[in-house]
C-alpha cells in the first residue's frame, strides 16, 4: 500500500522535470508517421477499417483470408444436418455478431438507464436480439455450475430455451473536475433472470434457477481485433523483460505477466481481459460462445441440461464435429492477417499537444508505445506460419502486463473479485489502445473498459485506480484544454 504514499510528491516532480512540459523519461516517442504495425499498416479511416487484410496477404494466404473472413462472420445455424452448427444453446450466432467488423458490437442491453423506450428493464433483445456480452458465472466459491458450465448462453436454437437473460441496472454520481468541468460515471449492475426450465417428457418443469445469493457473475463485452497477429508475435522475452522493468515506485505502478499453461505449457498469457489466454481463442469461441464442437472441445456446452434430450427427441444429433481444424486455422489467419490502420491527424496540433500530455501523464508507463515482434513471426493453431508478422517494429499501446486497477470507486472500481490464472480480481491487462480512436467510427459507439461502463474517453480514464491513480490524477489536475488535446491524441489512435 505504500505506493499511494508518494502520490503528494507528484506535483512537486511534475514541475521539476516538466519544464519543457514534458518529461520524456527514455522512451521512444513514436513519431507522427512512424507505421502502428511495420508491414501490416494500412491506410484507412473508414468503418472497415479493422477489417481488411494487410497489404502482403496474396495467394493463398489470400483465399484462406476470405475464407476465415466468412467462417467468422456469416450467421451459424443449426439446420446442417449434424444438428450442432450453431447451439442447441448460444451466446453469439458467428464471432462476427459480437465482434462487429473485427471490432465491437454494441451490448444489445445498453440502454443508458437501463430501461426501453416504454420505462421497461431492457434484457439481452437489444438491438441486435442478444447481448453480445460474455456472461462468466460460478458460485460464490469459484466453482462452475453443473447446468450451466462457465458462460450463460442467453440464445437458443427453435425448441430449446436460453440458460437465462441478462438485465443490467446502472448506478450513477456525479463529480467535478478541481477546474469546475462536470463529469458523470455510472457502472452497470447485472441480474439474470429467466433461468431455463427442466423438461420432464417433453413438459416443462422446474426453472434452474440460481439464487443471486448463490451466483457470482461477472460481464465482458468483446475486444477489438486490431493488432491480434502483432499480438501473437509478440516476444514473450519482451514481455517478460518489461514486467522485470515496470515498476514506477513514484507512479505507484507494477505490472506483471499473467502465466497460463495449456496442453502441458506454461507461457505468457497475451488475449483476453486478464491476459488468460495463450492464443486467440478460436477453438474456445466456437466451442463456449456459440456451441459448436470441434476437435479442442468436443462436447456440446449444455451437456448436462436435461432439454438436451429435447434437441435429440428434435432430430438433432450431437455426436459430429461441428467446425474442422482446417476451418478454424482458416479464422486465425483471418484475425492474424488484419490490416492495423495507420494513426490520423498526426500534424494537427492540438493532437500532438495531447500526445505531450498522454506522456506527462504517464499513460504511457503501462500503455507502453514501442514494442517488437519475434523473428519468424507467429504459428496459427494448425501450424501454418506467417512469417510478415515478424521483425517488425510496433505501436500497441499496451505492455500486455496486469495491472491492480481497483481502488474504490464509486463504492466499486475496476474489480470484479473473478481469477483468472494469476490474474485477481482487480487485476486487468492493459488494453491496446491502436484503433481505439475509430471504434465509434467502425461500431457506432464509445462505450470502453472491460464490462462497458465508460461511456466516453474522460469516463474511461477517470475509472482508472489502483496502480492509474497516479496517471488518473495528472489527467484529472490538467486544464480543460489539455484533457481535451490528450482526448483529440487518443483519437488519433
Ligand atoms: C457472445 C459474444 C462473443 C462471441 C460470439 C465471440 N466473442 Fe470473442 N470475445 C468476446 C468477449 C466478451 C471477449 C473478452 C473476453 C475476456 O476478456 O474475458 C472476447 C475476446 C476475444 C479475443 C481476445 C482479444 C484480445 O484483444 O485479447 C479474441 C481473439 C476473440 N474474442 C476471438 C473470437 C473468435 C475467433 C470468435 C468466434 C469463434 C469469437 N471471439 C466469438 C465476445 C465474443
Ligand atoms: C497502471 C497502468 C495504466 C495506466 C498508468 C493507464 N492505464 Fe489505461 N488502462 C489500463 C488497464 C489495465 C485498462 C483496462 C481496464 C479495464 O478494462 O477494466 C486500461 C484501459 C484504458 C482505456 C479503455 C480502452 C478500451 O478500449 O476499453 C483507455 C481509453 C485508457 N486506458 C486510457 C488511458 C490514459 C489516457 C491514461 C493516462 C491518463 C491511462 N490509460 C493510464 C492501464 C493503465
Amino acid at each position: 500500500m505504500n505506493r499511494f504514499i508518494t502520490l503528494t510528491a507528484i506535483p512537486l516532480l511534475f514541475l521539476s522535470c516538466t519544464k519543457e512540459g514534458i518529461d520524456m523519461d527514455d522512451v521512444v516517442v513514436p513519431k507522427g508517421y512512424s507505421l502502428s504495425a511495420g508491414t501490416s499498416t494500412i491506410f484507412m479511416n473508414s468503418s472497415k477499417a479493422y477489417d481488411n487484410p494487410a497489404d502482403w496477404v496474396s495467394g493463398s494466404y489470400e483465399t484462406r483470408f476470405y475464407r476465415g473472413d466468412r467462417l467468422y462472420d456469416d450467421a451459424r445455424t443449426s439446420s446442417n444436418n449434424y444438428g450442432g452448427g450453431l447451439g442447441p444453446v448460444y451466446a453469439g450466432y458467428s464471432c462476427g455478431s459480437c465482434h462487429r467488423s473485427a471490432g465491437r458490437t454494441k451490448p444489445g442491453v445498453w440502454t443508458e438507464n437501463g430501461v426501453d423506450e416504454n420505462g421497461n428493464p431492457t434484457y439481452g433483445s437489444g438491438q441486435y436480439g442478444f447481448s453480445a456480452m460474455l456472461i462468466y458465472i460460478t458460485r460464490k466459491n469459484g466453482v462452475f455450475f453443473q447446468d450451466y458450465g462457465r458462460v450463460v448462453h442467453d440464445q437458443a436454437i427453435y425448441g430449446v430455451e436460453p440458460e437465462g437473460k441478462v438485465k443490467v441496472d446502472w448506478h450513477y454520481q456525479s463529480f467535478t473536475f478541481p477546474d469546475g468541468e462536470p463529469y458523470e460515471l455510472c457502472y452497470p449492475q447485472f441480474t439474470i433472470t429467466d433461468w431455463y426450465k427442466k423438461m420432464w417428457d417433453g413438459v416443462k418443469g422446474d426453472s434452474v434457477e440460481i439464487k443471486p445469493e448463490e451466483l457470482f457473475c461477472t460481464v465482458r463485452i468483446p475486444l477489438r481485433h486490431v493488432g491480434m497477429g502483432q499480438m501473437m508475435a509478440l516476444d514473450p522475452a519482451e514481455i517478460e523483460a518489461l514486467a522485470a522493468k515496470s515498476n514506477y515506485p513514484e507512479y505507484g505502478i507494477s505490472g506483471r505477466c499473467n502465466y497460463i499453461t495449456e496442453r502441458g505449457v506454461r507461457s505468457v498469457g497475451l488475449s483476453g481481459n486478464k491476459a488468460q489466454h495463450l492464443d486467440l481463442t478460436v477453438e474456445l469461441g466456437f466451442s463456449s460462445d456459440m456451441g459448436a464442437t470441434n476437435s479442442r472441445y468436443p462436447e456440446e456446452i449444455c451437456e448436462g441440461q436435461l432439454q438436451m434430450s429435447q434437441g435429440s427427441m428434435m432430430g438433432l444429433s450431437y455426436d459430429q464435429l461441428d467446425v474442422s481444424t482446417e476451418d478454424m486455422e482458416d479464422v486465425d489467419l483471418y484475425m492474424q492477417s488484419l490490416g492495423v490502420p495507420a494513426r490520423r491527424n498526426v500534424n494537427d496540433p492540438t493532437v500532438i499537444r495531447g500526445e505531450q500530455m498522454f506522456y506527462q501523464a504517464k499513460c504511457h508507463l503501462c500503455h507502453v508505445t514501442t514494442l517488437h515482434t519475434k523473428v519468424g513471426g507467429s504459428v496459427l493453431l494448425n501450424g501454418t506460419r506467417l512469417p510478415w508478422l515478424g521483425n517488425q517494429t510496433i505501436h500497441p499501446y499496451s505492455d500486455f502486463l496486469l495491472h491492480d486497477m481497483g481502488s474504490e470507486i464509486m463504492g466499486v472500481g475496476l474489480n470484479d473479485n473473478f481469477v483468472s490464472g494469476l490474474a485477481r480480481g482487480n487485476e486487468w491487462r492493459t488494453t491496446p489502445l491502436w484503433g481505439v480512436g475509430l471504434q465509434e467510427k467502425v461500431n457506432a459507439h464509445t462505450y470502453f473498459l472491460h464490462d462497458g461502463r465508460a461511456r466516453n474517453f474522460t469516463e474511461a480514464i477517470m475509472w482508472h485506480g489502483g496502480e492509474g491513480e497516479a496517471s488518473k490524477n495528472l489527467f484529472k489536475n490538467m486544464n480543460k484544454t489539455d484533457r481535451n488535446a490528450l482526448i483529440a491524441f487518443l483519437q488519433s489512435l
